[in-house]
């Protein structure tokens, strides 16, 4: 059984992406067969961050959504190897067409979102896949709803501030709403000076969800703007630390 994984946040730059993809590559790592979908179709940014080229990837997930290609395993990009990734671990990718043409599409696009567990299914049996890592467009919108809706696990990545907090209020009732088995919380880009007990008890009483992971600023991190897979390009960072016990978490 292939386990779905949504990342989702209320507001825009809370991490999801580069989470998504040091998840994938951890759990890859540990030998998994995993595959990391581009679902943000609006600003897809996937493909920045594993560092692949547009032009190398054979479709995007907006092909697939528009029925020019067969199936959403005809997008995939293997990328185990790029990603350092030892077997019998996988790591497959599908990102979303970052061209403006299509992206002044995304909300045709959007409406199709509902093929997308479709999609999950037909990929999951090709590659017999352990997870799909899906990464949304922020807020509530269809394609973070569509990929929620196929979910296994919604991971909420919010960072501390009374904004994030009230977003995220939604987003945990929506989950609960869609009846997503397991909510996880994510609480990315902690200041230094921060209590991590209050931080996390206070964001588990707040939304009745476990926190699986703490991340603090890291200027490191920061730096990763333009792109690389964090766990690969810090092995030893406490960052990987925490990245690692969250796989190992996901993976119970
Ligand atoms: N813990 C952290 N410390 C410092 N910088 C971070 C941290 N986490 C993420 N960043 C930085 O925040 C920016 C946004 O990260 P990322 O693109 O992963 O977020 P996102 O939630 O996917 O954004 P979007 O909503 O635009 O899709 C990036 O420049 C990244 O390097
Ligand atoms: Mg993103």
């Amino acid at each position: 059984m292939t386990r779905v994984i949504s990342l989702l946040s209320f507001r825009r730059g809370t991490g999801k992406t580069h989470i998504a993809a040091s998840l994938a590559a951890a759990l890859a790592a540990r030998g998994f067969r995993v595959g990391l979908v581009d679902a943000d179709i609006q600003s897809p940014s996937l493909h920045i961050v594993l560092g692949i080229s547009p032009d190398s990837a054979p479709g995007f997930l907006n092909d697939y959504l528009t029925g020019d290609i067969p199936g959403l395993y005809a997008a995939v990009l293997e990328i185990t190897e790029q990603a350092d990734i030892s077997p019998p671990g996988r790591l497959y990718a599908v990102i979303s067409d970052p061209g403006t043409s299509t992206i002044a599409k995304a909300f045709e696009t959007d409406l199709k979102m509902e093929q997308l567990s479709r999609g999950f299914l037909d990929l999951s049996s090709i590659l017999h896949l352990d997870y799909i890592i899906a990464d949304t467009h922020s807020g509530m919108n269809q394609e973070s709803l569509r990929s929620l809706a196929v979910s296994d696990t919604a991971l909420l990545v919010l960072q501390l501030d009374r904004q994030h907090y009230e977003g995220t209020a939604l987003l945990v009732d929506m989950v609960r709403e869609l009846n997503v088995s397991q909510t996880y919380l994510i609480i990315n880009g902690i200041p230094f000076g921060q209590d991590p007990h209050r931080v996390r008890d206070e964001a588990e009483n707040a939304f009745k969800a476990e926190v699986i992971g703490m991340l603090p600023h890291s200027n490191e991190l920061l730096e990763m703007s333009s792109g690389g897979i964090f766990v690969n390009r810090f092995p030893d960072h406490p960052l990987t630390v925490i990245f690692n016990l969250m796989a190992e978490r996901l993976a119970d």
